[in-house]
């Protein structure tokens, strides 16, 4: 679907508008808010201004989906009012009737930002996540000493889901990651504070905690992660991943001395959330694709910025300790339309384009072990230029972009982003692209670049093997067209 309304921009530029991943129909979005399944289905609410394609006085507005990947759009659930905007926060399952909303009520927690800074503040769905009421006893939690940045509360269950346990809220407050924990989601205690040294990452924000699988068997490893303005590739912002154990109370790094590793190698994965309610085992998560340094500058179609695919974590234990691995998910497989290319061994420059107007493939390429020539070039553009080049190497993903043609986005969109490869681990390499992104998930998921792109109407993509064809290239590569399900 291509989206023509907007400003005076979107008339110039035409903007192909995604179609596996979440977009506002107009006007803004950024961070995810309130991830959660209910009943069978995924909802998404996310930062948003619905009177303009930049940002301002923040909502949460609502999509849902049935597959993770094709969303519809359920209209505003959270506005401004008189304790300030709606900034980012999470939604539970009150299963067992704890806020006294109702067994089953749905919960949300997020932040109010206004006169009286930053406080954090419930509201409550009983049908179904349809429509909001807030609490009239906000905000339920603010500051102890006037913290200026004190935001973005991801709450969790610790214990039986409606038996014995306690709620656990996690929250960004100046350079630390304060826990609290309360037993009826309205009255919270300060149980322990998370704050390392870390200093250069810029403003903490948007932090989570969860427990996923290690290495596919029984085992588990807590991860705490927590977005930094400046944490990510040639300073964007940037997720970053801790491992470490949570006793309900307390989150204990494995290595208190190990720098953190980014969960994503590209500039636009931040404010990274998991959802709540999934089946026990499984953890899924997703970002908003973008860069706080370019996000208000990139072309609009009279809306501006996604979420990423949802992606399937779990964690393996490597010579340097738990890593999160982040693949994706089999719906996003079973979106899968016409197979566009099957190719093995050297390949001389094809372009594929598709008959209409959408512009998604999932790509799949194999690169044998331990080569350091070879692999393969992809390319987005037309013959003329190219705004994404992507090298693949067993070595190393290369992602080097440029602003479309005729339209300069800013300095610090036209780079490279570089992530070195495990040579021990060759395999099957993912490229999800849509029509303004590309996320490449390398080394089994453990090594992942997210990069949003822009071009006026649809491009061509190109595929190649990199370098001298008679070298003894082992390059597999398998296209297919992503199509979305029927909404509605
Ligand atoms: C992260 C963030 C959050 C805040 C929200 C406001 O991108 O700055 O810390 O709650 O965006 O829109």
């Amino acid at each position: 679907m291509s989206d023509g309304g907007g400003g005076q921009e979107a008339e110039q530029f035409r903007v192909v508008r995604p179609v596996v991943h979440l977009t506002p129909p107009v006007g803004w979005l950024n961070d995810p808010n309130g991830l959660c399944r209910h009943d069978g289905t995924y909802h998404a609410f996310y930062q948003h201004n619905p009177a303009a394609d930049v940002w301002g006085p923040m909502h949460w507005r609502h999509a849902t989906s049935r597959d993770l990947h094709t969303w519809q759009d359920d209209g505003i659930a959270l506005a401004p009012d008189e304790h300030g905007a709606i900034f980012s926060g999470s939604a539970v399952c009150d299963s067992g009737g704890t806020a006294g909303f109702g067994t089953g009520a749905m919960l949300a927690l997020f932040t109010h930002a206004g006169g009286q800074g930053q406080v954090q503040s419930l509201a409550s769905s009983t049908d179904g996540l349809r429509t909001w009421a807030k609490y009239d006893g906000n905000p339920v939690l603010v500051p102890a000493s006037g913290e200026k940045d004190f935001r973005d509360p991801k709450v969790f269950r610790w214990g039986s889901p409606s038996g014995q346990g306690h709620w656990v809220m996690v929250l960004a407050v100046g350079t630390r990651v304060e826990i609290y924990r309360s037993d009826d989601l309205r009255s919270w205690e300060l149980t322990s504070s998370f704050g390392p040294d870390l200093s250069g990452i810029g403003v903490w924000e948007c932090p989570d905690l969860f427990e996923v699988r290690v290495d596919g068997a029984g085992d588990t490893c807590w991860f705490l992660t927590l977005s930094g303005t400046n944490a990510g590739a040639h300073g964007h912002g940037g997720t970053l991943a801790i491992s470490g154990t949570f006793d309900g109370v307390a989150f204990e790094p494995h290595d208190p001395a190990a720098p953190p590793p980014l969960v994503d190698h590209g500039p636009d994965f931040y404010a990274a959330q998991t959802f709540a309610g999934l089946p026990r085992g499984r953890t899924v998560w997703t970002a908003w694709l973008s860069s706080w340094h370019y996000a208000l500058s990139v072309p609009s179609g009279g809306w501006r910025g996604a979420l990423g695919i949802p992606r399937e974590l779990d964690a393996v234990s490597t010579r340097d300790g738990y890593r999160l691995r982040q693949r994706p998910t089999a719906e996003l497989t079973s979106l899968r339309g016409r197979c566009v290319l099957r190719h093995e061994g050297p390949l001389a420059r094809v372009s594929l384009r598709p008959d209409d107007d959408t512009f998604a493939y999932d790509v799949a390429v194999e690169l044998g072990p331990g080569q350091d020539v070879g692999g393969a070039v992809l390319e987005i553009g037309d013959e003329q230029a190219a705004v994404v080049t992507l090298t693949l190497t067993a070595g190393v993903v290369v992602v080097e972009r440029r602003s479309p043609p005729g339209r300069f986005v800013a300095d610090s969109f036209e780079q490279t982003y570089a992530a070195a490869l495990d040579p021990e681990e060759p395999g099957v390499v993912r490229i999800v692209i849509d029509s303004t992104s590309l996320e490449v998930f390398a080394d089994g998921g453990k090594t992942v670049v997210s990069a949003t792109w822009f071009w006026n109407g649809v491009p061509a993509l190109f595929l190649a093997s990199n370098g001298d064809a008679d070298a003894s290239v082992a390059c597999r590569v398998e296209v297919h067209e992503l199509r979305p399900h029927a909404t509605g």
